[in-house]
C-alpha cells in the first residue's frame, strides 16, 4: 500500500515541507511502546466482544509484537511522510497481513482517544520516576542532616541576619517542600491514570466496545468518562507542568542559597569537584555552575506550564491539532525535572560543609536580640513591647559603643531599662551572657517546629517514618502497572497461540 492510510479523501499528499511541518513521529518515538500496548488492548477488547475474529486478531498481535521488535533493534525508518506513529504503526501492520485483517486494528477508535491513551501512560511513569527522585532526594537530606543538628547557623530574611538556626533545620524545611511534592505527584497520577479509550473522535462510537476491559489491560484506574473530555481536556497534563514546575522552583530555591553559601565571603559549604566548573581564564575558579544550571532550567518547566496553558486556552472543544504540542513540551520538561533532581541529589550527598565557620558567623551581629526581649517577657515580666523598646535601646547602644550585646555590663543595662521603660530592671552579668549563648537559645526554643535540636531530631525521625510510607505508596502504583503490564502480555501471548 503507498500513500497516506488517512488521505483517501484528498486528490495530492501534502507537500513535502508542510509534511515535516505537520507530522509529530519525532516526538512520537517516546510514545511507540504505548501505542502498541494500546492498540493490542483494543483490538483484544474488540475481539472478546466479538468485533475482531480470532483469526485476525492472532493475525494483528503478531503483527503488532514483530513490530515493536523491529523497533527496540533499530530496523525501522520513519520519516515526515507519515502523520504520526499511529499512522506509522497501522500502515505497517497493513503492509504486514493485507486490508482485511489489518484494517480491523482502527475500529471504534480514533487518533484522538488513542494518542491521549498514549501520553497518559507516558506521563504516569514519568510522574513516578519523578516522585522516586524525589524521594531519593530527600533520602540525600536526611542523610545530611542527620550530621548537622547540632551545627549552627545563621538564619536570613531580607538577606539580613534573622534568627540563629541550625543546618539541619534548614535541610528539613526542602525536605518539607519535597514531601509536598510527592503528593501531587501522587494526586496527579490518579487523574492523569484514567481510560480515555472508548471516547472515540468526539462523541462515542456505535461499535459494541468495552471500556472498562481496555482500562483493566492498560492499567487505567476508572475511565475518563466523558467522550469530549476524554480526547480534548488536558488540565492533567497542565497539572503534571505545574507540578514539575513547583518542583523546580523549590530546587531552584535551594540552589540560590547554595551559590550564594558556596561564595568566599560566606563560606559555608563548598560543592564536591564533580558538581562544579571552572574557568577557561580563571585558573583559581570553582564555580557553583551545576547549581545555576538547575536554577536557569526552572525557567524551562515554567515555559512548558506556560506554553499548554496558552495551547489550550483559545481552542474550542474537542481535539484540534493545536494539542499536538503537547507532547515535546512535557518531554523536555519532565527530562530536565529527572535530571535535576538526581544532581541534586549527588550536591547534597557530596557536599563539605564548613560547620565551625557557620557557627563562628552565626555568632557576629545581633541576633540575639529577639531570644534577650523574649527571656525579659517570660522570666522578668515586661509586655513584650517593653522588651523589644529595651532591647532595641540595647542593640544601639552597643553599636554606639562598638561593644557586642553580650558585653555589655549590668550597669549600663539597669541605666537603658529606666531611661526606656521607666522602670529599673536588674540583671546579673549571666543573664545577658545565657541569653545570647547560640546554644542556649537553640535550647530554650520550644515552639513546635524550630531549630530546638530535639525537636529537629523528632522531626527527623518523623520523616524518615513519612519517607518509608511515601516509598510503599510509590512502589504499589508500580507493582499495579506492572500486573496489568503481565496481564497484557500474557493476553496477548495467550491469543497468539490459541
Ligand atoms: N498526531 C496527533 C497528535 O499528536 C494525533 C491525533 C491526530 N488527530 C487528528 N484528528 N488529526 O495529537
Amino acid at each position: 500500500m503507498t500513500g497516506s492510510i488517512f488521505r483517501s479523501r484528498l486528490s495530492k499528499a501534502f507537500d513535502e515541507r508542510t509534511a515535516r511541518f505537520h507530522t509529530s513521529v519525532i516526538e512520537d518515538m517516546r510514545i511507540f511502546d504505548e501505542d502498541i500496548d494500546g492498540t493490542e488492548a483494543h483490538d483484544i477488547m474488540l475481539h472478546e466482544q466479538g468485533i475482531i475474529p480470532l483469526e485476525s486478531l492472532k493475525l494483528i498481535l503478531k503483527a503488532l509484537e514483530e513490530t515493536r521488535n523491529e523497533w527496540h533493534s533499530g530496523k525501522l525508518q520513519i520519516g515526515p511522510e507519515f502523520e504520526d506513529i499511529h499512522e506509522f504503526i497501522e500502515k505497517h501492520v497493513i503492509g504486514k497481513i493485507g486490508l482485511e485483517s489489518g484494517g480491523m486494528i482502527h475500529t471504534g477508535r480514533s487518533r484522538n482517544d488513542q494518542v491521549v491513551v498514549d501520553i497518559r501512560m507516558k506521563v504516569r511513569m514519568d510522574l513516578l520516576d519523578v516522585a522516586e527522585r524525589v524521594l531519593q532526594l530527600n533520602e540525600a537530606i536526611f542523610k545530611l542532616a542527620e550530621t548537622h543538628v547540632d551545627t549552627i547557623m545563621m538564619m536570613y530574611t531580607h538577606s539580613q541576619h534573622a534568627q540563629i538556626g541550625t543546618f539541619a533545620h534548614y535541610l528539613l524545611s526542602y525536605a518539607d517542600a519535597l514531601a509536598r511534592d510527592f503528593q501531587r505527584l501522587m494526586e496527579c497520577y490518579s487523574r492523569v491514570n484514567k481510560n480515555p479509550l472508548g471516547a472515540g473522535p468526539i462523541g462515542g462510537t456505535s461499535i459494541r466496545i468495552n471500556r472498562e476491559r481496555t482500562a483493566e489491560l492498560l492499567g487505567f484506574e476508572g475511565l475518563v468518562e466523558n467522550s469530549i473530555d476524554a480526547t480534548s481536556g488536558r488540565d492533567w497534563a497542565v497539572e503534571a507542568a505545574s507540578v514539575s514546575a513547583i518542583i523546580m522552583s523549590n530546587l531552584s530555591r535551594i540552589c540560590a542559597d547554595f551559590i550564594e553559601w558556596s561564595t568566599r565571603e560566606f563560606n559555608y559549604i563548598e560543592l564536591a569537584d564533580e558538581y562544579a566548573s571552572s574557568s577557561s581564564i580563571m585558573p583559581q575558579k570553582k564555580n557553583p555552575s551545576t547549581l545555576e544550571l538547575i536554577r536557569g532550567r526552572s525557567a524551562e518547566t515554567y515555559g512548558t506550564l506556560v506554553e499548554l496553558l496558552s495551547m489550550v486556552k483559545g481552542i474550542q472543544s474537542g481535539y484540534s491539532q493545536d494539542l499536538q504540542g503537547t507532547k515535546p513540551p512535557l518531554w523536555r520538561c519532565f527530562d530536565t525535572v529527572k535530571t535535576s533532581l538526581e544532581i541534586m541529589a549527588g550536591i547534597i550527598s557530596t557536599l563539605k560543609v564548613n560547620s565551625i565557620h557557620m557557627a563562628e558567623s552565626a555568632k557576629e551581629g545581633l541576633t540575639a536580640a529577639v531570644e534577650l526581649a523574649e527571656r525579659l517577657v517570660t522570666e522578668k515580666n515586661l509586655s513584650f513591647r517593653e522588651s523589644y523598646r529595651l532591647v532595641a535601646a540595647l542593640v544601639r547602644y552597643s553599636i554606639e559603643k562598638n561593644t557586642r550585646l553580650e558585653d555589655i555590663q549590668p550597669e549600663a543595662f539597669s541605666e537603658i531599662s529606666e531611661r526606656t521603660i521607666g522602670r529599673e530592671i536588674k540583671l546579673d552579668a549571666s543573664f545577658i551572657k545565657e541569653s545570647t549563648d547560640a546554644k542556649l537559645i537553640l535550647k530554650r526554643r520550644r515552639s513546635r517546629g524550630s531549630p530546638n535540636p530535639e525537636e529537629v531530631r523528632r522531626k527527623l525521625e518523623d520523616r524518615k517514618k513519612q519517607l518509608k510510607e511515601s516509598y510503599a505508596a510509590l512502589n504499589s502504583k508500580r507493582e499495579a502497572i506492572s500486573k496489568s503490564k503481565e496481564l497484557l502480555k500474557e493476553t496477548v501471548a495467550k491469543y497468539i497461540s490459541l
